[in-house]
């Protein structure tokens, strides 16, 4: 490190110290965003201040490709309050934040609140009760991370450029990040960070694989799923909670887990409408 931020790698160095100099780096970078690339000579710090660093950034580059950093994805806050204050205090931070998604104009239906009614109903199903609530908050808000996409992609018909398919597939870890900053209960920012996840490893960000996604991410991915393809986009001509529920139904185990896949169409088959 040279320069300007040399003055982090002094004696004293701290986690504390490294956030500074990454929000100076903020300030400097300001209005030119860009993928900031962090090479650290190990030779000069020690084990401490690797982890301490390593929990800073979400992807390493390691060998020859770039695999997100567990310790930076795991979660921050331990604390759960299960009072109804509490609960009503998540869901009107959520709903609030939703509502302000809604007037960007993203979809015509209220996809939101459809995939947190279906993701609180699966769970309810699974006997996932604790998290049937926490998947009713995370649904409100599970595509908050597209505040962030250019307007003029929204409602693009064709497919999308090569940035702007980039860009779309940050929207969870956009999302995580910013859910991260509200003391929610931990399966809630999980969940979001996880909802276009595949148990194939085929979906993003990060490319987990089976029992690496939570279970909030495995039901609000299906959730996800049946909303979007229930409702006219359009960029696809096929839509209808049946072509939906066709969907997973044949992607069972391939990128849906089948538990909750077999939940989902059991609430559709008790009357689940959206
Ligand atoms: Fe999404
Ligand atoms: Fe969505």
């Amino acid at each position: 490190m040279v320069g300007e931020g040399s003055w982090i790698f002094d004696e004293s160095f701290n986690a504390a110290k490294m956030l500074e100099y990454e929000s100076k780096m903020d300030e400097f970078i300001g209005e030119n965003p860009l993928d900031a690339c962090c090479i650290y000579d190990t030779s000069v710090i020690n084990k401490r201040m690797l982890l301490q660093i390593s929990g800073l950034h979400p992807f390493i580059f390691d060998t020859d490709s770039f695999t997100p950093n567990y310790d930076y994805f795991k979660d921050t806050y331990g604390h759960v309050c299960e009072s109804d204050e509490c609960r009503q205090l998540y869901m009107g931070t959520a709903t609030m934040a939703s509502e302000m998604f809604r007037i960007r104009g993203f979809y015509t239906e209220d996809h939101c609140k459809n995939v947190s009614r279906l993701a609180c109903a699966i769970a309810r199903k699974m006997n996932e009760i604790r998290l049937a609530g926490e998947l009713e908050t995370a649904g409100m808000i599970h595509d908050i991370g597209m505040m962030t996409i250019f307007s003029e992609m929204i409602g693009k018909p064709g497919k999308l450029a090569w940035f702007e398919s980039q860009l779309l597939h940050e929207h969870p870890l956009v999302g995580y990040e910013l859910v991260k900053k509200v003391p929610f209960p931990r399966p809630i920012a999980k969940a979001i960070l996880e909802h276009h996840e595949r148990l194939d490893g085929s979906g993003y960000p990060l490319g987990l694989k089976g029992d690496e996604i939570s279970i909030g991410g495995k039901i609000l991915a299906v959730a996800e799923v049946v909303s979007a393809m229930s409702f006219y986009r359009i960029y696809r001509d096929d839509y209808g909670v049946e072509v939906a529920l066709n969907e997973i139904e044949k992607e069972a185990d391939r990128f849906y887990d089948s538990d909750v896949v077999g939940a989902c169409l059991k609430c559709f088959e008790e009357g689940f409408e959206f």
